[in-house]
C-alpha cells in the first residue's frame, strides 16, 4: 500500500471527491455515500454505497486491465479511496446498451427489456446544466470535446469493454443491461476513468429479473443498500 498523501480537494461531484496528491500525475477518488438522480433533483444517502462502489470499480478496472484495456487505476488505497492517474476527462459520457431501459425507452419508445443486438453505443454531453443531452459525432467535434479519431477510439473501446463485462457479469448471474463510461487523456493516450458500479451500470438478476442497481433508488423500488451489497458479494466472491 503506497504512502501517498491526500492533498487539496480538486473537485467535488455528486458521488465522489477528487483530491490532488504530492505526485502531479496522480489523484485520489474518494467515493461518497451520497446518491443523486435526475440531474441532482433527487438526493439521498445510501449507507456504505461509497465502499461498495470503490470495491466494485477496482475489481472491474483490474478485470479490464487483465484483458488489455487501459484504465486510470493505480491502486485501491482503502475502503473509500482509489489512487488513479490524473486524466484530462473528455466531457463525453459513453453509454453502451445491450437491453432497452432508461432514457432509451423514454426518448425513442423502445420496450423496456428489448434485446439490442448489436448493442447500441451513444454519446452524451457531460453537462448537468444542459441535462446531459444526447449528441452525435459532429456535435462533439464542433463543441471541441474530442476529435473524430478519439470518438472512434472510445466507441471501439466501449464495445470491447461491453463484451468483456457482459460475459463476466453473466458468470455472476447478472445481465449487463447498459452502462456509462468516461474516458480521459493521459500522456498522449486515452484511458478509461471514473467508476464502474451499480451507480453507472444497470444490472438485472438472470433468474429473478431483480434490478440490482441505482434504478432501485431512482424509482423507490426499496432495498437499495441490499442490492448494492448483493452485487459486491457476487463480485468479491468471484474475486476471492
Ligand atoms: N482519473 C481521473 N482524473 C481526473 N478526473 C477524473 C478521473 N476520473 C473521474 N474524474 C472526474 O471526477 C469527477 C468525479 O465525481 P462524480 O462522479 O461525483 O461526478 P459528477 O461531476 O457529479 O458528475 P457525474 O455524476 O455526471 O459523473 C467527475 O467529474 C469525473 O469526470
Ligand atoms: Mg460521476
Amino acid at each position: 500500500m503506497s504512502a501517498i498523501q491526500k492533498g487539496d480537494l480538486l473537485y467535488e461531484g455528486k458521488a465522489k471527491k477528487v483530491f490532488l496528491t504530492s505526485d502531479p500525475d496522480l489523484v485520489i477518488q474518494e467515493f461518497k455515500d451520497s446518491a443523486t438522480a435526475f440531474d441532482g433533483t433527487k438526493k439521498d444517502t445510501i449507507a456504505s454505497k461509497g465502499i461498495v462502489n470503490n470495491s466494485i470499480s477496482c475489481a472491474m478496472f483490474k478485470l479490464l486491465e487483465s484483458k488489455g484495456i487501459k484504465t486510470h487505476l493505480v491502486e485501491k488505497l482503502d475502503d473509500r479511496n482509489m489512487l488513479v492517474k490524473r486524466l484530462d476527462i473528455m466531457m463525453v459520457e459513453v453509454i453502451a446498451r445491450n437491453i432497452a431501459a432508461g432514457s432509451l425507452v423514454r426518448r425513442l419508445g423502445f420496450t423496456e427489456g428489448q434485446i439490442l443486438d448489436p448493442p447500441i453505443v451513444e454519446f452524451f454531453l457531460k453537462d448537468d446544466a444542459l441535462h446531459d443531452p444526447l449528441i452525435n459525432d459532429q456535435h462533439a467535434v464542433h463543441l471541441k470535446l474530442a476529435s473524430m479519431d478519439e470518438l472512434n477510439h472510445i466507441r471501439t473501446k466501449a464495445r470491447e469493454i461491453n463484451e468483456i463485462m457482459k460475459e463476466y457479469f453473466l458468470t455472476l448471474n447478472l445481465k449487463l443491461v447498459d452502462f456509462k463510461l468516461e474516458f480521459g487523456r493521459h500522456k498522449g493516450e486515452i484511458l478509461l476513468g471514473d467508476e464502474i458500479s451499480p451507480d453507472t451500470c444497470r444490472l438485472w438478476d438472470v433468474e429473478t429479473g431483480k434490478k440490482l442497481d441505482k434504478d432501485r433508488f431512482r424509482f423507490d423500488l426499496g432495498d437499495v443498500e441490499g442490492a448494492y451489497q448483493e452485487v459486491l458479494k457476487r463480485v468479491v466472491g468471484k474475486e476471492g
